[in-house]
């Protein structure tokens, strides 16, 4: 299978870094205070990660899922030299057929589900919260839909589609609508727990949502 991150995948966190003054790192990792040590906590979509590493060094049993070769080497990178409690797995493959349902504490979606379309973000999220336990988090870090006044949507907007083309010209990505995560997760039975907001500029553009399986 083609690899859609082959020439933008080196860049990405760079570029990311750049474009949200850091916020979009941040708001990757602002849910791992609920990380417990040997806790078995999954990445779906890891890309370079930086969150994953993260929650390896907090003792956290790791598991990361990509479809992109050229994302899992920049990943292999970063943890290059590091020693962790527990070494991290890595599935190169479509989070789809990941079937090891029930079985983890913690599911991370941070800045993927956004890829899909509606439909198929349904089918993703639902199958996300299919491998936590009873009990189990899911942890969403994304997009938060434009608000505010006429002006402040058209700067969110336009702020948006910038990456939004970026991605649709060097990855073949989707254009991606905003999603409203919540309604989603609760439409699928999670229980929202905690959202934290992540601001550039004038306006919050990042929220990380924290949903908790029945
Ligand atoms: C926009 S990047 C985000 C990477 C990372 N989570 C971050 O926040 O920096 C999306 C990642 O999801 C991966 N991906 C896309 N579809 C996937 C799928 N069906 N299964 C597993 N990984 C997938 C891509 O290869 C890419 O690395």
């Amino acid at each position: 299978m083609k690899d859609k991150y082959l020439i933008i995948g080196p860049l990405y966190d760079f570029l990311s870094f750049i474009y949200s003054f850091n916020q979009i790192n941040k708001c990757k990792t602002s849910m791992h205070d609920r990380i417990k040590p040997d806790s078995k906590v999954l990445f779906a979509g890891v890309g370079h990660g930086i969150d994953a590493i993260a929650a390896a060094e907090l003792g956290a049993e790791v598991t990361v899922v990509d479809l992109s070769a050229t994302m899992l080497k920049k990943f292999n990178k970063g943890i290059a030299k590091k020693e962790f409690k527990h070494p991290i797995r890595q599935l190169h493959k479509n989070i789809l057929h990941v079937d090891e349902f029930s079985t983890y504490d913690m599911v991370f979606a941070n800045f993927f589900l956004n890829l899909f379309s509606e439909k198929n973000l349904i089918q993703v999220l639902g199958h996300l919260t299919n491998l936590a336990k009873k009990g189990g988090l899911v942890a969403i870090g994304d997009w938060v839909p434009p608000r505010g006044n006429m002006i402040a949507k058209f700067f969110q907007i336009l702020y948006w589609r910038i990456a939004d083309i970026i991605f649709w010209v060097m990855a073949n990505n989707e254009l991606h609508p905003f999603y409203d995560y919540q309604k989603i997760m609760k439409d699928l039975g999670l229980e929202v727990k905690k959202v934290k907001y992540f601001r550039v500029l004038f306006d919050e553009r990042y929220c990380s949502i924290l949903g908790q399986k029945a």
